[in-house]
């Protein structure tokens, strides 16, 4: 029998007084000892998921489900889990070392032992020694790895993470990225991390639910959702992207800027009006001749590692380049690119019509067998 998820949403509603819906049926599953994103915008729902995982508020509707049991009425303190807040939420008047025993303390574990786990705990997150500094002396990344040692020394089953890096300066939030992904991975715990920072996602987690306006829009590992956006909400809000409106002639034709192009997409109506996605850097820059289409160049910005060359095409549409190779303005060039890499995308499709899709094709394609 397959092991039953940690973490289950089915269907999940909160709605706060005669508001719109906050979360509108959201279902998910989280798997045990990964690492999870919910990557969204401010507003879209993405403490008031973790809360809801937390128990600090209850779901309007739909069923929280922890190794295959309801706990949508399970209080916070009979839940497996430890919570990092963004502002740490330390306790000012305390020292580390009683900042970090407070859980230990109200489960009156004998002293021997509560030292023994605070040491591990602190030295897990390279804070050994530390212990009788008081919490007003310590830096902010410091403060941020006493608020994790704090959580990880209840051993909890899953910690969540809400925004934990935003207030560290862009080089130590790099480093704590690294160092909360690699104790992750030595302790096997389950952790839920919120951000709403894409390329923090990409880098740090097993699976991303990309999340907007309460609801998830697309689920799946950095790859798939970097390289596959279902949609033109992810697909701009994952990274750069040239995202242009097309028509898909038919199965693995699709046409846009003027010209029909070879595409490995399947399943839409015959010359359905459709998205395309192109990353910038899938693209090459070539001669008019070799290129997959003709554009004029407008804009170049150097970027450090590339230039970022913006142009236009013969039919008005924009276009975003990223090239080690430097271009001319008004120039006239080539971009090249493979069936591979145009992402044909239905107009605002969700992830459910996105999934009954491809089960759609695939069955087509063992009927064919
Ligand atoms: N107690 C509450 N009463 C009424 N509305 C609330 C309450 N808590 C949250 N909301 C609303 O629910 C929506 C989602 O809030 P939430 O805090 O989950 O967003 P978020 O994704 O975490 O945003 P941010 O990135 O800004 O932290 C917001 O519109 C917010 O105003
Ligand atoms: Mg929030």
């Amino acid at each position: 029998m397959a092991k039953k998820p940690i973490i289950q949403f089915n269907h999940v509603m909160k709605q706060f007084d005669d508001d719109a819906p906050v979360l509108d049926h959201v279902s998910f599953e989280i798997e045990k000892g990964k690492f999870y994103t919910l990557l969204g915008p401010s507003g879209c729902g993405k403490t008031t998921i973790l809360r809801l995982i937390a128990g600090f508020t209850e779901a309007t509707s739909g069923d929280i489900l922890f190794e295959g049991k309801k706990i949508n009425h399970v209080p916070a303190n009979k839940r497996p889990i430890n919570t990092v807040f963004q502002d740490y939420a330390l306790f000012p008047h305390l020292n580390v070392y009683e900042n970090v025993a407070f859980g230990l303390r109200i489960k009156k574990v004998k002293k021997a032992d509560m030292d023994a786990k605070v040491k591990e705990a602190l030295s897990f997150v390279n804070l050994k020694g530390y212990e009788n500094r008081e919490i007003t002396d310590m830096s902010g990344g410091q403060k941020q790895r006493v608020a994790i040692a704090r959580a990880i020394v209840n051993e909890p089953a899953i910690i969540l993470l809400d925004e934990p890096l935003s207030a560290l300066d862009l080089k130590l939030r790099y480093q704590m990225q690294y160092e909360l992904r690699e104790l992750q991975r030595r302790l096997g715990i389950t952790f839920i991390f919120v951000t709403h920072d894409q390329e923090e996602a990409l880098a740090m987690s097993d699976e991303i639910f990309v999340l907007n306006k309460g609801k998830i829009q697309q689920s799946g590992t950095p790859n798939d959702i970097y390289d596959e956006p279902i949609n033109r909400f992810v697909a701009d809000f994952i990274g750069e992207s040239n995202i242009i409106r097309a028509t898909m002639i038919q199965d693995f034709l699709v046409e846009f800027a003027g010209k029909q192009f070879e595409c490995v997409d399947q399943g839409m109506d015959p010359n359905e009006a459709v998205e395309i996605v192109i990353r910038p850097e899938d693209m090459e820059i070539t001669s008019v001749e070799q290129g997959s289409i003709r554009v004029t160049v407008q804009a170049q910005l150097f970027r450090g590692v590339h230039y970022e060359i913006t142009c236009m095409d013969d039919t008005g549409n924009e276009w975003l380049v990223q090239s080690t190779k430097k271009a001319t303005i008004g120039e006239e060039i080539g971009l090249r690119f493979t069936p591979e890499d145009i992402h044909v995308m239905r107009l605002n499709e969700s992830e459910e019509d996105f999934d009954r899709r491809l089960d759609a094709y695939s069955e087509d394609e063992n009927d064919a067998k």
